[in-house]
């Protein structure tokens, strides 16, 4: 029987998840199949039906439904709890589990970037305090990096995330980045910064050590302005696009029973489609 797999969101039409699951279907020859389907919130409990009769082997969950699907989920991991979101369902026997895989795809891609990251790394800086920056903590925590100093410009939403999540974590504002960054061994942006033309004032990049890793979950553009500035001055980058792309991985196992892999084939095959 084909197995089926979907990615839900409303609206759903600019996912590249069925481009990557696609892809992998066809490299592993397998009988099955991963569509982009529109629900609305309200079509979501029916949507869970569907899934509990068997319909679908799994799926990924996108905006804005990440948070909304707990409550319907029959179990959900303990990291997507402390992340606060859900973005893989994975149906057995009836039943719906909920993970997130976004905490995978960010560490899949510094482990492929840049494969020594984490050795010697004595602290980071985490750049925003919102949705992503969560499963970003989740991840250093995960790795056992202290600690991680969380900046934002609103130091209150900072200090909130830093108490909710179990970990090393301080809160700071944005201009905190120039006492910090000379003992920083990584910086991750997770904030919008960077889209749009948008751009970091007054992040004094010659501050980091020279062995400093830069890294964006922004992948549209591919380099943004923080990852060109950074390679300009002699850092390591590591590009966001491959977040994605390693996100996709647990979810296809699980769901298909093959583990894929984020080849540079596959990567030039979405970036075909930033248009950047
Ligand atoms: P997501 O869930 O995708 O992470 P979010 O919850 O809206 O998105 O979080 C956006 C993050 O980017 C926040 O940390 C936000 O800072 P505030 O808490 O001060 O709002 C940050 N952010 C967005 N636009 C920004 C800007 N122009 N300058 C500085 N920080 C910005």
């Amino acid at each position: 029987m084909s197995i089926k797999a979907f990615v839900i969101g409303h609206p759903i039409n600019h996912s590249r998840s069925p481009l990557i699951h696609g892809t992998w279907l066809a490299e592993h020859q397998i009988d099955g199949s991963y569509a982009a389907i529109a629900i609305a919130p309200d079509e979501l409990e029916p949507f869970f039906a569907r899934l509990r009769a068997g319909e679908f082997a799994g799926g990924n969950v996108t905006i804005p439904h990440k948070e909304a699907v707990f409550a319907l989920c029959d179990s959900v991991d303990p990291l997507a709890r402390s992340i606060g979101a859900v973005n893989t369902l994975v149906v057995t026997a009836g039943r719906v589990h909920g993970t997130n895989t976004d905490y995978l795809g960010f560490l899949g891609n510094l482990d492929a970037g840049a494969p020594d990251w984490s050795e010697r790394l004595d602290q980071a800086i985490v750049l925003g305090a919102g949705g992503a920056a969560r499963a970003v903590l989740v991840a250093l925590h995960s790795r056992g990096i202290r600690p991680v100093h969380v900046l934002n410009r609103t130091l209150d939403n900072a200090e909130q995330l830093a108490r909710s999540i179990h970990g090393p974590f301080l809160a700071h504002p944005l201009a905190a980045f120039a006492d910090l960054a000379p003992r920083a061994g990584l910086v991750v942006n997770t904030t919008s910064i960077g889209m749009h033309g948008t751009r970091f004032q007054d992040l004094d990049l010659d501050l980091l050590p020279p062995a400093a890793l830069v890294t964006d979950i922004v992948y549209v553009p591919l380099q943004t302005p923080l990852l060109a500035a950074a390679a300009a001055r002699g850092l390591r980058t590591v590009d966001g696009l491959g977040m994605l792309l390693h996100q996709a991985v647990p979810g296809f196992e699980a769901w298909f029973g093959v583990r894929p892999e984020v080849t540079p084939a596959l990567r030039a095959r979405i970036a075909a489609t930033l248009g950047s």
